[in-house]
């Protein structure tokens, strides 16, 4: 098992497979992009699959989620989903993608073992699509996300990030088009993780915030289920069954709660999206390390987890990787 100084448990293991991405979110990236990690630097395939089958069959990972920049530009992604399908016991497989070119993969990978897909979707305007990722793709997601339902991934779920003056008013049409369409819509707080250093607390836009614009058009009660550790609170919808989810990780961080570890592309674990150091599993893996020392330096990796993110410190220092780097 993964276990902390602060008695949390890892079991939700982040594999990002590679830092590329083919669009520049503001929030994220620079619309020039950003200097790649060489290849070389990469886990090959043959060493994702090493790695997620030690974190399945000997430290506790229950769930696997492929992450990026973007994973769809991996090449070997449904592999990669089937290798992660044969091992046992078998681990939930997820994606986080920005969903373009899913139209084309959503039903191989589902007949790879992909259990299901998280989709950022920030704006239902072209234009606006254009603003705030520089490239102009809001089609290719809208007919991305229609191929995962279409392949049973589900639940399909939606990832909206607001921003203060680009996208801000457009919480209840994206919440009108999820609830048309059966997917399940989470409003993200932004976070201190792009690479050009742009965040700052006033232009975020607040769970509250979010809260109060959806009220005004809909009836909001908070789910009384077990959050357990998921990021985002839970609200029926008029009433339900429909919901809708608010990832607070700033105003409301669920740290406390935390399950979650990262493999980077270059074989880093992280045992934080905001931890200041990493274990270097590549390097150890490269040198001939055998399963059980990979797996006594990711323990150690684990064991040093701090107790939150620590954005409201007065030290605080947002982390040299971008979020890009990191994987969602
Ligand atoms: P499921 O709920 O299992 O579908 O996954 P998820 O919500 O964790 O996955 P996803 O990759 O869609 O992440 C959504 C958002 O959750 C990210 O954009 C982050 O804002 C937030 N998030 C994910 N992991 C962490 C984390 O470890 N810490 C914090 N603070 N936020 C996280
Ligand atoms: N703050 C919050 N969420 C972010 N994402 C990317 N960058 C940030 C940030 N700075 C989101 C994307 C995607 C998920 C993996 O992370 O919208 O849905
Ligand atoms: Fe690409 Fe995701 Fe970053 Fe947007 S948030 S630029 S989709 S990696």
């Amino acid at each position: 098992m993964l276990v902390d100084d602060h008695g949390r448990t890892a079991t939700d293991l982040r594999v990002s497979l590679t830092d590329r991405c083919n669009l520049r979110c503001s929030y994220c990236m620079p619309p020039e992009g950003l200097d790649w990690l060489p290849k070389p630097e990469l886990l090959t395939d043959e060493e994702v699959v090493r790695l997620v089958g030690i974190g399945v069959t000997e430290l506790g990972i229950t769930e696997v989620r492929f992450t990026g920049g973007e994973p769809l530009l991996r090449r070997g992604l449904p592999g990669l989903v089937a290798e992660a399908a044969a091992l046992r016991p078998r681990p939930e497989i997820s994606l986080t993608t920005n969903g373009i070119g899913l139209d084309r993969l959503a039903a191989p990978l589902a007949a790879a073992g992909l259990d299901r897909v998280n989709v950022s979707l920030d704006t239902l305007d072209p234009a606006t699509f254009r603003r705030l990722a520089h490239r102009d793709r809001l089609a290719d997601v809208l007919r991305g996300l229609e191929a995962a339902h279409a392949a049973g991934l589900a639940p399909v779920k939606v990832n909206a990030v607001l921003m203060r003056g680009i996208n801000d008013h457009e919480a209840v049409p994206l919440l009108r088009y999820c609830l048309d369409h059966g997917y399940r819509l989470r409003f993200i707080e932004q976070m201190p993780l792009d690479a050009q250093h742009g965040w700052d607390r006033a232009g975020m836009i607040t769970a509250d915030e979010i809260l109060d614009r959806l009220g005004a058009a809909f009836a909001l009660v908070p789910e009384d289920a077990e959050r357990g550790s998921a990021p985002a609170e839970s609200f029926l919808v008029d009433g339900g069954p429909d919901r809708v989810g608010v990832i607070g990780s700033v105003t409301r961080p669920f740290c406390g709660a935390c399950d979650r570890v990262r493999l980077t592309a270059d074989g880093q674990i992280r045992n934080c999206l905001f931890a200041t150091e990493e274990s270097d599993l590549r390097g150890a893996l490269r040198a001939g390390a055998s399963d059980a020392e990979l797996a006594a330096r990711w323990r150690a990796a684990v064991g040093r987890k701090r107790a939150g993110h620590g954005i409201d410190d007065p030290g605080f220092l947002q982390p040299v990787r971008p979020m890009s780097a990191i994987g969602g």
